[in-house]
């Protein structure tokens, strides 16, 4: 039940959605049925686009340029919901405009934009919440707290592998400058790990563009990476856009490289799919012989977001505008992940190991 249901009480909140592409889609729809939420305007600089969804959702007012609305004091908020190239120009004249601020992941394209926008956000009082949708979904939050609850130990071993075809249907994700390809996109992963696990210490990885034809993207279509973070953990990442592939349902676009994934730690282990192949997340206890799963649970998609996680991350967005909750997913958080996509970059750039968040010498002279 929503905070508004529970008669918290508090007037409508205003928003208005720039950016009407496919995700703004799923966006439009929950906000349509969230209580207390208005969508007062919608802006794209597609002018088709902004007019389709306006008539789509019944919203009164469209237009081309999100700034003839983002001062409007009708306006209590606003979703960032276009290509992450312009995040932080819509999210910094929102926030200065007194302007909550929903936005897409990922926050930026460079780690300057993301201090940009995080200096923005901590200056304006408002509530700014990033879109990374692991963090509402039932599935991986489960993953989280079971890793956390020391069912397997720790250090673990956590490696992850996640394939699709296409990538992303939206065109702007496979331009270099307007998207940045499969890392930018898909750092709901980074993001995730490092919420579970903390700093990242060192990173070693390697990227490149495999898919063919060569036009079909400017971006980088395929990587691995490895993550050790200073808790002792380690996390391992590989996706491709070039290999065939598309999720968990094999009927759907077709799954020629199945996803994986296994957190290994001293105790035990959870796998997905189950070592029988079942679509489900399984506990185990680290034995010699094969024995049954200690818990198995329901696990929808292949990379752990629960298509209700969408519904749920409007609604703490409301939530934390009225006061009753505080962002999950902060700008720093955009950040972080940010950082760690341009290690990712840098490893396979020098072939180098890449430290991140080096501890700080004059702080480790101090504790001596
Ligand atoms: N959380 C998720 O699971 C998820 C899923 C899909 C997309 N996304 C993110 O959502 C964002 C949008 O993705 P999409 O797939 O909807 O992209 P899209 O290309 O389908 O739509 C983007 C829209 O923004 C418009 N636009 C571009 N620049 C603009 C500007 N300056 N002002 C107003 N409108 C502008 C475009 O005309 C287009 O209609 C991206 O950051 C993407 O990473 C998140």
């Amino acid at each position: 039940m929503s905070y508004w249901n529970r008669g918290a009480g508090g007037r409508v909140i205003n928003v208005l959605v720039v950016g009407c592409g496919n995700v703004s889609g799923i966006h439009l729809e929950n906000l349509a049925v969230a209580a207390g939420a208005r969508v007062v305007g919608v802006a794209d600089v597609c002018e088709a686009a902004a007019r389709g969804r306006a008539e789509q959702f019944g919203v009164e007012r469209w237009v081309v340029d999100y700034r003839d609305m983002v001062q409007d004091p009708s306006v209590d908020a606003v979703f960032v919901l276009t290509p992450p190239a312009s995040h932080a120009e819509i999210a910094i004249a929102a926030l200065r405009a007194g302007k909550h601020v929903f936005c897409e992941k990922p926050l930026a394209m460079t780690s300057t934009e993301c201090a940009a926008v995080v200096e923005a956000a901590s200056n304006s009082g408002c509530v700014f919440l990033l879109g990374y949708p692991m963090r509402h979904s039932v599935d991986a939050l489960r993953l989280k707290e079971t890793i956390l609850s020391g069912a397997i130990g720790r250090p673990v071993c956590y490696r992850d592998v996640w394939a699709l075809s296409r990538g992303s249907p939206s065109p702007a994700i496979h331009d270099a400058a307007q998207g940045g390809g499969v890392l930018f996109e898909h750092s709901h992963w980074l993001d995730f790990v490092a919420s579970i696990f903390g700093n990242v210490r060192r990173v070693q990885a390697f990227a490149c563009r495999l898919k063919r034809p060569a036009s079909a993207t400017q971006a980088v279509d395929t990587f691995a990476a490895i993550l050790h973070f200073e808790s002792g953990d380690v996390a391992l990442w590989s996706e491709s856009w070039a290999a065939r592939g598309g999720g968990w349902d094999p009927l759907g676009i077709g799954r020629m490289v199945r996803p994986t994934l296994d957190v290994i730690g001293p105790q035990g282990s959870l796998h997905f799919p189950a070592p029988d192949g079942a679509q489900v997340l399984s506990l185990h206890a680290a034995c010699e012989h094969a024995a049954p799963p200690l818990a198995e649970w329901s696990w929808e998609t292949d990379w752990g977001v629960n298509r209700e996680a969408y519904r749920l991350e409007v609604e703490h967005f409301l939530a934390c505008v009225r006061g009753a909750a505080s962002p999950c997913c902060s700008a720093l958080d955009g950040w972080r992940a940010i950082r760690l996509v341009e290690a990712i970059l840098e490893s396979s750039r020098t072939e180098k190991a890449v430290a991140v968040n080096p501890r700080r010498k004059s702080r480790a002279r101090k504790k001596r």
